[in-house]
Formats: C-alpha cells, structure tokens, sequence
C-alpha cells in the first residue's frame, strides 16, 4: 500500500478536491484505496457513500481498528473511508511520538489490504499532519496563485524536509497549482513567476478555478462524471492528477 498525503499550511486551496479526485481516480482504475480524512470532515462528507464502520481518530490509539468492511466497486477495486471525527481535536494532548507510532503500527495493519491510501490533512501544523507524513511515500500540496498562498511554498517545503529526517522514503510529488483563474492576467503571471523560481518543485499539472468542481464535491462525484460541457476541462485535469498520481507512486493502473 502506497500512502499519499496532501498537505498545504493555507487553507481552502484544493486539498480536499484533489484527495478526492485521486481516490476516485484509483477507484475507477480498479485499485484498492483507503481514504483518511484528518480534517474536519468535508473529504467525509463527499466520500460518505464509502465510510466504513470506523473513524479516523482511532488510527492514533492503542487499540487501533480491527477490520474494514470495505464496499465492493464495479471492478475488482474498492474504496474504503474512515471519516473525520471529534476526537482528533483531542490529539493536541497525545505527544508526537505517541501520535506517530500507534498511527503507523495501525495504518500497517491495512497494507496487504489497499494498493492506495490517500489522506487529507488540515491547514496549519498539527500533529495528524505529522503523523500522516511520517508514513507517507509521498505527498502533495495544492497551491493557489494567490501571495499568500505562493509564500507560504517555503514552509511548505520546510514542514516536507523535517519529516523527511525521520521518514527518508518520503517523496514530494509536487506543487500543485490549484483553483488556478487562467483569465485573470494576474494569476497568470503569478503562476509564471512561480514556474520561474520552484520550477524543479512543480507538478506538471494546472488544476484551474472550475465551479464544476465545487459542484462535483457537493454531489459526492468526480467531475469527469457531472453531465455537463463545462466540467470537461475540469475532468481532463482531474483525470490528468490521477494519473500522474498513481504513476509517480507506482500504483499499477
Ligand atoms: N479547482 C477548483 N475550482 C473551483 N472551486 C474549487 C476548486 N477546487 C476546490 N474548489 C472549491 O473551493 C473550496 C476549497 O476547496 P477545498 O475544500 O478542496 O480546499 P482545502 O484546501 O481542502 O480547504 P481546507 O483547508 O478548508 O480544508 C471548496 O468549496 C471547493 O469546492
Ligand atoms: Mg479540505
């Protein structure tokens, strides 16, 4: 099982959509995923169809979870979600170390089980992000062509090489430029200078600002399935983050 975290100290830059996408893509291909949802819950909400008889916070006790009833697919796939829950509130007093160890001992426990496991993180520092990194084969983070969005790529890129001390295999897949206005001249020209000064830490991938995509969310669907014109582009790309996803993890597709 490959573990893919996304995270991004901003909040609201498309986190949520791009975990989403990448489970339903995985999903589609036939594949095995599992799905966390460390934030407060709006992965839960859109994947509710998927959520097993277990929640998220018990990834990070003793006791763990014992066995995922996962939903049988189309193919010979599934896709399993543990939801967001009240009680990783309680996390900020569990110390790090706690926190990391029973998760990792516990997310072992699934990984003849799932090919994939996509988590989804809050904003900010906290310690289910570092908990999640430190299992992770890779993460992503989604980045909006907005200033503050753009400085904070810095302690992004601080919060991946500090867990990578403690967990070397880590791979950074990329900066994701997400909700990305492609008619505004000034997110344009953002994205360019971005290109220009992180080229190297780049996904080769633009997510752009597509109500589809809310909608898609909302309905608890990937966008490439609404019936509508307007979602093909937002499909394409979403498709296009999938693939480059499963190929970059090594997840057969
Ligand atoms: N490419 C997009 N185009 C238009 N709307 C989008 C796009 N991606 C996400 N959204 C919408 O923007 C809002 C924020 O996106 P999302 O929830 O994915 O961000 P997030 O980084 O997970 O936020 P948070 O930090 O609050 O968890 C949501 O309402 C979502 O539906
Ligand atoms: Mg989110």
């Amino acid at each position: 099982m490959k573990v893919c975290v996304i995270a991004q100290g901003k909040g609201g830059v498309g986190k949520t959509a791009s975990a989403a996408h990448i489970a339903f893509y995985a999903h589609e291909a036939g594949q095995r995923v599992l799905v966390i949802d460390l934030d407060t819950g709006d992965l839960s909400k859109t994947l509710a169809e998927y959520q097993v008889g277990a929640i998220a916070s018990s990834l990070f006790t003793e006791e763990g979870i014992g066995s995922l009833a996962a939903k049988q697919g189309d193919n010979s796939g599934y896709l399993a979600m543990l939801p967001a829950d009240k009680l990783l509130a309680n996390l900020v007093f569990v110390s790090l170390e706690k926190a990391q160890q029973n998760f990792k001992v516990n997310l072992a426990r699934f990984a003849d089980h799932f090919d994939l496991c996509v988590i989804d993180t809050a904003p900010g520092l906290g310690i289910a992000k570092a908990a999640a990194l430190h299992v992770a084969d890779a993460v992503l983070s989604p980045v909006e062509m907005e200033a503050y969005s753009i400085e904070g790529i810095k302690s992004t890129m601080v919060t991946v090489l500090n867990a990578r001390k403690s967990n070397p295999k880590l791979s950074f897949l990329g900066i994701l430029p997400s909700r990305v206005d492609t008619r505004s001249p000034r997110q344009k020209s953002n994205l360019d200078q971005v290109r220009q000064a992180h080229g190297a830490l780049m996904a080769p991938l633009v997510i752009g600002l597509r109500s589809s995509i809310a909608e898609a969310l909302a309905h608890g669907r990937p966008v490439w399935k609404l019936r509508k014109t307007s979602a093909r582009a937002a499909g394409k790309e979403m498709r296009e983050l999938g693939d480059y996803v499963l190929a970059k993890l090594g997840v057969n597709q």
